[in-house]
């Protein structure tokens, strides 16, 4: 996810671009650059770092003034954060720049059959490839939006992309794909970007880029084609009602509310690229051999937090496809306890920050040991990352909330790629076995979406159980972490008493807690296991009987459990390894809400910090 800004008009393009760059910082900041045409030729600044380095930079060597400009704040996926990856990318002739958001999938395929025409690529980005290309075709004649057209064509994965052309100073093109634009309408002047944050200032009036659509504007004119050139009808502007600081959350209250929503298609985002055609899964980043993986004996996954429940979620997937045992540890007990950790030793740490301390320093034992380390990580180019043997980046987008969300469900999905990936290697599971798993997967967003648009009665019971003081919340199976994750959540925003247990634990002890009107969610398990389906209605039966007040997260059709829930939140139907991927997402929501009505900071809870850097 990243910040995307362009500009044509009779205003400094570097003012206005440098000014939507930083109401879009929230959604990338490893880099930043800034293109503008001048006396056809382009020139271009970028920087590592936060709009302030640039800043600095463009100090230290100005930009000459310009009416035409592109800009981009990034969040890397492809390539660590520096200045050679950093954006505006510039074709090798350096007659087009161009900015990108989101992730292209053929863009290696790309890359060699340009480099068979003799382009040098500079950077490691995926993005470049789309760069030399519509350079590539301008060079040869043909008009930059013309050009795009055809780029756009030739791209798979999620992309919004921006450009100019040196030699065509009045106009600025762009394509989107899975990925937002807006164009700002302006009078005499026009803006594209990310999202309105970026030129809300200039212009409330705005048309969202439709799916495989190319604009160009000029000064006076906005003109959208689809890929085939056709015109793509009447776009009438709406009127943006928001203030800046809604703008910034998407017009969500809250930014934790905001990545709870975007968590489809983040969720999508991490299983871009990593499917290919041939039934393979590629994992370009695991740079651990396969040879290596399979004389792998054990498996320990090392993290805090939400992490380490993602952690225990990817046990169970990882234990039931590769066979392989595999431990779940919390990072900071880890490396106290003595591990028994050998060269045979697969240690697989989680961290949406990368900055972690207390996975920091238990991979770091662990590493003093002699294990191979894969990193499963949000943040590209971050300690954790690049102290491992090996990562596989969760394309999550910057995670502000410090409740952590799309930052959990895109570790669960990295975990799956990551189990399926070795049972692959191990030869455990047969292509169509992965791909049945891959094509469930690859529904999952859709599935989430569902759970969203459904989520009144989760908000609705926030606002009848705000006062209350103390809620359980139990599973079994992979229901067990999602119940601990429920506990955390309202733990750290709403303020809360709650415990999560495994439903079976109960009746050893945590069941005295149980008393008249306690609330008690309780994650059903897909009829698909149909013991430990069982098992969980009579846990169910046991709290209800006590005077518990139950709350059941259960599949669409599951009507078993009607008799016993007082409250029923559905979910769309998925294998039981898959549940955590719709059975968080109320929990999350609830939590949310419930604190949104307390009136507490849900962003910024008190006691909290988004990364927690010391042991
Ligand atoms: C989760 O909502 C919390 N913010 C916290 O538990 C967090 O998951 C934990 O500190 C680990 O952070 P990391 O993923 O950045 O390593």
């Amino acid at each position: 996810m990243c910040g995307i800004v362009g500009y044509i008009g009779p205003r400094s393009a570097q003012d206005v671009v440098i000014s939507g760059l930083r109401r879009l910082e929230y959604r990338g900041y490893d880099s930043a650059g800034i293109a503008v045409g001048h006396d056809g030729v382009l020139e271009a600044r970028k920087k590592s770092g936060k709009i302030s380095c640039l800043d600095t930079h463009l100090a230290d060597d100005p930009l000459p003034a310009s009416h035409q400009g592109i800009g981009h704040t990034r969040w890397a996926t492809h390539g660590g954060p520096s200045d050679t990856n950093a954006h505006p990318h510039l074709s090798q002739s350096g007659r087009v720049a161009l900015v990108h958001n989101g992730i292209i999938e053929n863009f290696a395929t790309l890359r060699s059959e340009l480099e068979a025409e003799g382009v040098r690529f500079v950077s490691e980005t995926d993005t470049e490839a789309a760069a030399q290309l519509l350079g590539y075709l301008v060079d040869a004649g043909a008009p930059l939006a013309e050009a795009m057209r055809s780029v756009a064509a030739r791209l798979d994965g999620a992309f919004t992309l921006v450009a100019i052309d040196a030699h065509d100073p009045d106009r600025v093109v762009a394509a989107r794909r899975n990925s937002p634009l807006v164009v700002g309408v302006g009078q005499g002047e026009n803006f594209l970007g990310s999202d309105v944050a970026a030129f809300l200032e200039f212009t409330r009036d705005a048309i969202e880029l439709g799916q495989d659509q190319v604009v160009e504007i000029t000064r006076e004119s906005v003109e959208i084609t689809n890929l085939d050139g056709t015109p793509a009808g009447d776009v009438t502007p709406y009127h943006v009602d928001w203030d800046i600081a809604a703008a910034e959350k998407g017009g969500f209250d809250w930014f934790m509310r905001k990545e709870i929503h975007e968590q489809p298609r983040a969720v999508a985002d991490t299983l871009l690229g990593r499917y290919a055609a041939s039934g393979e899964l590629v994992l370009d980043e695991v740079r651990i051999s396969p040879e290596e993986l399979r004389r792998i004996d054990k498996i320990v996954i090392v993290a805090c937090g939400t992490a380490f429940y993602a952690g225990m979620v990817a046990k169970y997937a990882i234990e039931h496809w590769t066979r392989v045992p595999c431990e779940v540890e919390i990072a900071s007990e880890f490396r106290y306890r003595d591990p028994i950790i050998d060269p045979m030793t697969l240690v697989v740490t989680i961290s949406q920050s990368g900055e972690t301390a207390d996975t920091l320093m238990a991979i770091r034992h662990a590493r003093e040991q002699h294990a191979k380390v894969i990193a499963i990580c949000n943040t590209n180019g971050a300690t954790i990352p690049r102290e491992s043997d090996a990562v596989i980046y969760t394309h999550a987008g910057p995670e502000r909330g410090v409740a952590s969300t799309k930052g959990f469900l895109t570790q669960v999905v990295a975990c799956y790629l990551l189990g399926l990936y070795l049972a692959q290697v191990r030869g455990m599971k047969y292509r169509d076995e992965i791909a049945a798993v891959m094509d469930e997967l690859s529904s999952m967003p859709e599935k989430i979406q569902r759970v969203l648009d459904d989520s009144q009665q989760v908000l609705d019971l926030a606002g009848e159980l705000k006062d209350e003081h103390s809620f359980l919340f139990l599973g079994r199976h992979v229901g067990y972490p999602v119940s601990l994750e429920g506990a955390l959540k309202l733990k750290e925003i709403a303020y809360k008493h709650a415990e999560g247990f495994p439903a079976g634990e109960l009746k050893h002890g945590p069941i005295a807690l149980v008393e008249q009107g306690l609330p008690v969610f309780v994650v059903v398990p897909p009829r698909g296991r149909d013991q430990l389906h069982d098992k969980v209605i009579s846990n169910i039966q046991e709290v209800r009987a006590r005077g518990a007040r139950t709350i059941v997260i259960v599949e669409d059709g599951d009507d078993e459990v009607l008799p016993y829930g007082d409250v029923v939140i559905r979910h769309p139907r998925v294998s039981t390894l898959l549940q955590p991927l719709v059975a968080t997402v109320p929990l999350q929501l609830f939590a949310c809400e419930l604190a949104a009505r307390l009136g507490h900071d849900v962003d910024q809870p008190r006691n909290l910090a988004k990364s927690v850097t010391v042991e």
